[in-house]
């Protein structure tokens, strides 16, 4: 069991982490998640090259993804705090909400593609993973995309040997739970993306959404 949902939440509520997690924590690979995320758009939701598509970007945090995002479509970004969404309002203040991925303030079937970059590592509670998941499924029609630390990776199997110390606050999830995750909440996964294979951590998850939901 890990942190609750609200833990996880509060941590990026001090003031001035946006302004930090905006200039300093991507001075380095900047651009490596926008470029995924462009790659996988252009691929899994080619019409979204017309720039029609209507994309949900949760949790957005400073707008890191939004150029890209909105080279596909219509952007509109979600996170839970506001010292990230104050960074993000630097750059744009339009389209920005505050608002929690475990209980989305939007309409069944709402964009065409909803987008979590960085956030399911941080729910090591398997509830709270459901949940953001179901979430991210029901608002969207047609895709999720979604990173995760995949836990076949060997960094994640040396952290399990005795002695290691482990991430306090984030974690590894398998393929095959983020699979089940998406499965249960009415989605097909129909595509892993990661750079390296069993090196990268960082792993997307691609689901089709628009078949039958659970009830
Ligand atoms: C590592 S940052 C990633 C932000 C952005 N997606 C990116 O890649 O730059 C994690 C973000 O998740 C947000 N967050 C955590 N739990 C959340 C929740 N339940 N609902 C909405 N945002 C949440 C935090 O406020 C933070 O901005």
């Amino acid at each position: 069991m890990g942190s609750s949902s609200a833990e996880v939440r509060g941590r990026w509520q001090a003031s001035g982490t946006g302004t930090w997690y905006d200039a300093q924590r991507w001075s380095r690979n900047r651009e490596r998640d926008p470029r995924t995320v462009d790659k996988l758009l252009s691929k899994f939701l080619p019409s979204s090259g017309n720039g029609y598509a209507s994309l949900l970007d949760a949790p957005c945090g400073t707008g890191r993804l939004r150029a890209t995002i909105e080279h596909h479509g219509s952007f509109i970004g979600l996170d839970a705090s506001l010292s990230m969404l104050a960074a993000a309002r630097r750059s744009d203040p339009s389209r920005l909400l505050a608002g929690d991925v475990e209980r989305l303030p939007f309409a069944d079937r709402t964009f065409d593609a909803a987008i979590s970059c960085r956030l399911l590592h941080h729910l090591m509670d398997p509830d709270a993973l459901a949940r953001a998941v179901r979430e991210l499924v029901r608002v969207s029609k047609r895709l999720v995309l979604a990173s995760f630390w995949d836990a076949g990776t060997l960094e994640a199997r040396r952290r399990r040997l005795p002695l290691t110390r482990r991430p306090r606050h984030r974690g590894w999830h398998s393929r095959g739970e983020i699979r089940t995750a998406f499965g249960e909440a009415g989605a097909e996964t129909i595509h892993f993306e990661q750079r390296i294979r069993f090196v990268s951590q960082q792993t997307w998850v691609v689901a089709r959404c628009g078949g039958s939901r659970p009830s």
